[in-house]
């Protein structure tokens, strides 16, 4: 059965527009893993524009289902993971000038670096997943660095513009996903995900985990947390996957 993550970083975001107390995204990770998600992730970035260090130990300690923690391969964040061990981290490349995170990490060019830190990942016994792009060779490298998991990158999926467009980019996240596999990777997927492209990607072979954010907290906004979860949920878990 899929896993659903719920990625809680912009209840931080909303905090963040007063530098104030509320919303929490404690109260969020308790409301997300009441409504029955799997996972929850967050993602602490260098310049701690949403998830802070207090957040981060908070959910730790009060989480009882996955926390899967995004991340830049740097020493300081690299130094937190390890203190704070969620059950997993996943790798993705930062850049402050960014809006979210812009595609995938790119193992190849940063294999020395990526095989380090998931080598000191994996011994602190955290599982190590590598956000990439469906691409064949960020795939060996990601298998050759030591990584447990990849996350494919659905973004340009998510963004395609008409039937052809998003067929092709659905075209390279099945075989990457079929690829991944053989090469003894597991396979998940996330970003830029919502509750309609969701249902294409349910039929991606091997896939055990999604992880969605922006789309269930916006309709969290208007419905509430707890049924934007679970309606979430009642796609991921019964809504046949299609057969392409
Ligand atoms: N997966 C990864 C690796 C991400 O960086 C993000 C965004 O933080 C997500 C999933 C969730 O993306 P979205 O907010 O677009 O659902």
């Amino acid at each position: 059965m899929i896993k659903l993550g719920i990625n809680i970083d912009h209840v931080a975001t909303l905090r963040e527009a007063r530098k104030g107390k509320e919303p929490d995204p404690i109260w969020a990770g308790a409301l997300c893993e009441l409504a029955g998600a799997d996972i929850i992730t967050v993602h602490l970035r260098e310049d701690r524009r949403h998830i802070n260090d207090r957040d981060l130990r908070l959910l730790r300690q009060t989480v009882q289902i996955k926390l899967n923690l995004e991340m830049a391969d740097t020493d300081e964040i690299v130094k937190i993971a390890l203190e704070v061990k969620p059950e997993q981290v996943t790798l993705v490349p930062e850049n402050r000038e960014e809006v979210t995170t812009e595609g995938g990490l790119d193992v190849r060019s940063n294999l020395k670096s990526l095989t380090a830190t998931a080598s000191k990942v994996r011994e602190a016994g955290i599982l190590v997943s590598f956000f990439i792009d469906p691409v064949e060779d960020q795939l060996l490298a990601g298998r050759d660095a030591g990584a447990q998991f990849v996350e494919l990158h659905t973004g340009s999926y998510a963004n395609a513009v008409g039937e052809e467009a998003t067929a092709r980019e659905l075209e390279k996240l099945f075989t990457a996903a079929q690829r991944g596999q053989e090469l003894g990777l597991r396979i998940n997927a996330g970003h830029g995900l919502n509750y309609l492209n969701v249902k294409r990607i349910l039929a991606l072979p091997h896939l055990e985990e999604l992880h969605i954010g922006h789309s269930i907290i916006s309709r969290a906004v208007f419905v509430g947390l707890d049924r934007a979860v679970r309606e979430m949920l009642d796609i991921v878990f019964w809504l046949p996957a299609p057969k392409s």
